[in-house]
C-alpha cells in the first residue's frame, strides 16, 4: 500500500488540500478547496484549513504551504495576504487548529521540491529556478538538487518597480492581456534572472502552466524553460513530503500512516 503523506496550499484565492501518495508525488485523492477568507487573518485561514483537513479525517503528519518568507514556520512576510500574518507562527497556528503536527513552508518551495524528487527538475545538476506564476510570482532555488529556501525573486526590480504585479498570472487576467503581450514581460523577467543566475534550467508552475504551450514557446533563453510535471499541484505534493520527512526525523520513526484512512481515489495523472 502506498505510503500517503497530507498536504494543503494556502493561497490568496483558495486552500486546497489532498492526501499524496509519497512515492510517487501524484494526488491520491481528489483536491479538495475552500475559498480563502477575506480578511485572510491568521484565525480565519487556520479555521479554513481545520475543513480542508476535517473533510478527510485526516490524521497524521500536515504539510502547510504558504504565500510568504517562511523561516522556522514563522511568516516573515506577507504580499498577497493579510498583514498580522507577519510575525505569525504557521505550524503553531495551523497545529492549534487541527490537532496535528504542521510543516509550514513557501508556496514556491514547497513546489520546487516536488517538482526536484519527482517531477522536471530529476536529477538536474547546477542551479534550478523554479518559477509559478500566480496571484504572486514565486521562486524557488535548488543547487545540485538542494533547495535555497525563500528566495523571493517574484520582486526584483526591473523598469523602476516591483515586477510582480507586471507579469504575474494575475497581471495578464487583470490587464486581459494576449499571449503575446504577456509573453514579453515574461521574457524581461526571466532574461533578467538569466543574466543575473544563469540556470541550468527553469522550471515553470502555477495554473498557467497548464496553458504552457501559449508562452514558453515565444520565449528565448540559452538555458531550457519547462513546464512543471505537477502543474498547480507541485506545492501540494512537496509540502507533503517535507511534513512526513520532517516528522521522521522528529520521532526517528518511520512515518506512520493515516489512522482514520483519507478518502481514496484514483491517482490523477501528472
Ligand atoms: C510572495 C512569495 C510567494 C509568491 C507566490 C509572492 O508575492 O512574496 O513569498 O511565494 O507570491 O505565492
Amino acid at each position: 500500500m502506498a505510503t500517503l503523506g497530507f498536504g494543503i496550499d494556502i493561497g490568496g484565492s483558495g486552500i486546497k488540500g489532498a492526501a499524496v501518495d509519497l512515492e510517487t508525488g501524484l494526488l491520491a485523492t481528489e483536491r479538495f478547496k475552500v475559498l480563502t477568507p477575506q480578511p485572510s487573518t491568521p484565525p480565519a485561514v487556520a479555521g479554513a484549513v481545520a475543513k480542508v483537513v476535517g473533510h478527510f479525517g485526516w490524521q497524521g503528519p500536515l504539510g502547510c504551504t504558504f504565500p510568504a518568507v517562511v523561516q522556522e514556520g514563522v511568516a516573515r512576510t506577507a504580499a498577497n495576504v493579510d498583514h498580522s500574518w507577519i510575525g505569525t507562527n504557521i505550524e503553531t497556528v495551523m497545529g492549534a487548529a487541527t490537532g496535528l503536527p504542521v510543516t509550514a513552508v513557501n508556496d514556491a518551495d514547497a513546489a520546487g521540491v516536488a517538482e526536484t524528487k519527482w517531477g522536471a527538475a530529476q536529477g538536474i545538476r547546477g542551479l534550478v529556478i523554479m518559477v509559478t506564476l500566480g496571484t504572486g510570482i514565486g521562486t524557488s532555488l535548488f543547487y545540485n538538487g538542494v533547495l535555497i529556501p525563500n528566495s523571493e525573486l517574484g520582486h526584483i526590480e526591473l523598469d523602476g518597480g516591483d515586477y510582480e504585479p507586471k507579469a504575474s498570472g494575475a497581471a495578464r487576467e487583470r490587464e486581459a492581456l494576449s499571449w503575446e503581450k504577456w509573453a514579453k514581460r515574461l521574457q524581461r523577467y526571466f532574461s533578467a534572472l538569466e543574466f543575473l543566475l544563469r540556470p541550468s534550467l527553469f522550471v515553470v508552475g502555477g495554473g498557467v502552466s497548464r496553458r504552457s504551450e501559449k508562452f514558453l514557446p515565444l520565449l528565448v533563453l540559452d538555458a531550457p524553460i519547462v513546464p512543471a510535471r505537477f502543474q498547480n499541484e507541485a506545492g501540494i505534493a512537496g509540502v507533503a513530503f517535507m511534513a512526513a520527512e520532517a516528522a521522521g526525523a522528529a520521532t526517528g520513526r518511520p512515518v506512520p500512516p493515516p489512522e482514520r484512512g483519507a478518502r481514496t481515489g484514483a491517482p490523477r495523472p501528472a
